[in-house]
């Protein structure tokens, strides 16, 4: 069964790994993170952006999927199925209709309305046994049509964002959503080492953007207290090439071989391959 990502968060923060946020799209993607989560014997999360979840056909359905593949494909470790980036009716709504983990994103807005919408969700969200994200600041570059400006966070906001009883923050510390431009300076540390102090130094804080980040700046960032790291633009990056070498290599064309179940399968097995190595980068392998 599904189950809130509060608990797995805690751990990961107490023992200095994160939690691998991996977006789905689809039918194989979820099936490809549950699989590289389950040979790592890791926790996950597997993550829809509000769009994502329209493209499947809705939330209830995305519930409905994960619940019913956890239960065929035998997965035993913890996955927590997450909305990422949602807007307040959004989260509303997964909280009703079975995610157990979300993100009321209102990093947007003007920063009052932002900490009233969150103490509302997180009321609704906690009165159900379901975690909440919510953001301060701003992540940079582009996501399902989400542009943010790449802005760091103030602490002290942060600090009245935690106080609402979010159960992980995700706060701009020069992460950028989508490929890092050859001119990135890298991530902030110093910003970050602040978030983590002034938010009394063990609430779980996630790392947006993860796809294209060095493992050093990673694996720093874990010890400074990120405890979530979301990738999304790596895992369409390897799904598209394997697709494209396939299909090159007039794989579609040979036998059968433009069977959905064939076509797709190259890409599927990308992303396993690169879910359980983001895994190990995290440290959450054997974490489950
Ligand atoms: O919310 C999702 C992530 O922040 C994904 O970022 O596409 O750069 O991996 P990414
Ligand atoms: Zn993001």
């Amino acid at each position: 069964a599904l189950v809130s990502a509060a608990e797995m968060l805690k751990k990961a923060r107490e023992g200095k790994y994160a939690v691998g946020a991996f977006n789905t799209n689809n039918l194989e993607w979820t099936k490809a993170i549950l699989q590289g989560a389950q040979e790592s014997n890791a926790p996950v999360m597997i993550q829809t952006s509000m769009g994502a979840a329209k493209y499947m056909g809705g939330y209830q359905l995305c519930v409905h999927m994960v619940e019913d593949l956890i239960e065929s494909m035998g997965i035993t470790v913890p996955v927590a199925l997450h909305l990422d980036h949602g807007e307040y009716e959004d989260a509303l709504k997964c909280i009703e209709v079975g995610y157990t983990s979300v993100m009321y994103d209102g990093s947007h807005l003007d920063f009052d309305t932002n900490i009233e919408q969150a103490k509302d969700v997180v009321a609704k969200a906690h009165a159900k046994g379901v975690s909440v994200e919510c953001e301060v600041g701003s992540i940079g570059g582009e996501e399902d049509g989400i542009i943010g400006s790449g802005e760091l966070a103030d602490p002290q906001e942060c600090k009245a964002m935690a106080d609402t009883g979010i159960d992980f923050l995700a706060a701009g510390i020069g992460n950028i959503h989508g490929s890092y431009p050859e001119n990135w300076t890298g991530l902030s540390f110093e910003t970050l080492a602040e978030i983590a102090e002034i938010t009394g130094g063990n609430l779980p804080l996630v790392l947006h953007g993860g796809s294209g980040i060095p493992l050093e700046q990673v694996q720093k960032a874990i010890s400074l207290g990120v405890s979530k790291i979301n990738v999304n633009t790596e895992c369409q990056e390897v799904f598209a090439a394997a697709t494209r070498k396939y299909i090159e290599e007039g794989k579609d064309l040979e036998g059968k071989g433009f069977d959905p179940r064939k076509l797709l399968a190259p890409g599927t097995e990308a992303v396993v391959e690169l879910v359980k190595q983001r895994i190990e980068w995290f440290g959450s392998k054997d974490k489950a």
